[in-house]
């Protein structure tokens, strides 16, 4: 009997060892089909186009219409814009019924999905790491608009989950986007004094500078391991979260994290992280600081020039939830004061109180979705 153990044993090993790494489900497969694949698969009408920003990066931008149409909306236009770390597949990730821009676009707004230079649709792997948060805002965005502007000539509006928002922000506040209508930022602000849980801990650790000595990009996923961790560990993913972005409490759907894996985490410059904690840690939201001798050489001047919020005319609406972690309720509410004090036409804040941070792409009920179609609507 004995020496029958050991073989079986080690077969055994071999088959899990082949299942975990090897073996990939039909729906992994599914997973791994880029953006517009998969909503062809789901009936959607979808298009790329690429575009060329005046510093002359490639970027590619998605037009989604509505399910079984055979031609796009001409409803109001409504770009989407990326989080850190994340694609736009983000915000098709949830079921149909409660996903943004499944939900918009079955609506009828006119729906484009920008993806930002460095990321996997729009790669530029070969331009270099000099970009953070602000290029997405100051040539990606402004260009998008251009561009949709030529296919629909009414003004846009967009919509950015966190970071997604300060791209949105640096566009606004530098006068760069054109035919605008409504900004929406979901958890985002320019302030990160009471963040809490993991993050703020490692921001305001050296460890962005250690890091930059020997590399000027991060690239951790998509893997295997988190697509079985979240696939397999919700309570576990759930804990994660807990200490990284969602408390325990909000109501977000765990069992389609683990879409996620499939996609994210992004490539991100360590410029665009380390502006970000420039912003977290100041408290001042300024373009990237070189240091005084770059600094000098790119602005003329030795420190970092401040955005200058005042320049905003258009209506901007926050909406966070109690739950988030790292978007909280007292920086929202800090920064939709600085916001009303600007010459902003009209701004508004709502808190929905079972949601958290990532809820905006994967919640239970996306019951925010109702307003956010109103406020598009209304002119
Ligand atoms: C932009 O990138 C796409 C996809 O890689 C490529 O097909 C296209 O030719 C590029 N356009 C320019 C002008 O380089
Ligand atoms: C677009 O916005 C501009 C500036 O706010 C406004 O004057 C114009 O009437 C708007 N156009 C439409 C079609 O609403
Ligand atoms: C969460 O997602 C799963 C998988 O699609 C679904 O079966 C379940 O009903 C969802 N839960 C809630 C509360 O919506
Ligand atoms: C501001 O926007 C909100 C939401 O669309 C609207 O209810 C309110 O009337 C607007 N206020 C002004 C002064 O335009």
């Amino acid at each position: 009997m004995y020496y029958f153990q050991k073989p079986l044993i080690g077969l055994i090993i071999l088959i899990l060892t082949y299942l975990i790494v090897f073996f990939e489900s039909e729906e992994e497969k599914y997973l791994k089909l880029p953006i517009d694949t998969r909503l062809r698969k789901l009936n959607y009408p979808i298009q790329s186009y690429y575009v060329i920003t005046d510093d002359n990066f490639n970027i590619t931008i998605f037009r989604l219409g509505k399910k079984g149409s055979y031609q796009f909306n001409q409803g109001k236009p409504v770009v989407f814009v990326p989080q850190f770390l994340n694609c736009i597949d983000s915000y098709v990730l949830n079921e149909e019924h409660l996903s943004p821009a499944h939900v918009l676009a079955n609506y009828g707004f006119d729906i484009w999905l920008m993806s930002t230079r460095g990321r996997d649709y729009s790669p530029n792997y070969d331009k270099g790491s000099d970009f953070s948060f602000h290029e997405y805002g100051y040539y990606d965005l402004s260009k998008t608009f251009e561009y949709v502007y030529l296919y629909n000539p009414q003004n846009i509006s967009a919509i950015g989950h966190s970071q997604g928002g300060n791209t949105i922000l640096v566009g606004l506040a530098e006068k760069r986007l054109k035919n605008t209508h409504k900004m929406i930022i979901y958890g985002g602000s320019i302030y990160g004094e009471h963040a809490q849980g993991l993050f703020p801990l490692l921001i305001n650790s050296p460890l962005v500078e250690i890091l930059s000595k020997f590399t000027d990009k991060i690239k951790i996923g998509p893997s295997r391991f988190l697509f079985y961790l979240t696939k397999h560990f919700h309570f576990l993913s759930r804990l994660f979260f807990h200490y990284v972005i969602d408390t325990l409490e909000s109501d977000m759907n765990i069992s389609h994290l683990y879409r996620f894996a499939k996609r994210s985490p992004q490539p991100s410059t360590i410029q665009n992280i380390l502006h970000y904690k420039q912003m977290f840690v100041s408290g001042v939201f300024k373009r990237f600081d070189y240091g005084p001798h770059i600094n000098l050489q790119k602005y003329g001047q030795l420190e970092a020039p401040l955005y200058n919020l005042n320049q905003i005319e258009e209506s901007i609406h926050l909406i966070y939830g109690t739950h988030d972690v790292l978007a909280r309720q007292p920086d929202t509410q800090k920064f939709y004061q600085e916001l009303k004090k600007t010459q902003a036409k009209n701004v508004t804040i709502s808190e929905y109180p079972s949601m958290g941070h990532i809820n905006f792409i994967l919640d239970k009920k996306a019951q925010f979705l109702s307003e956010i179609i109103s406020l598009i609507e209304d002119d």
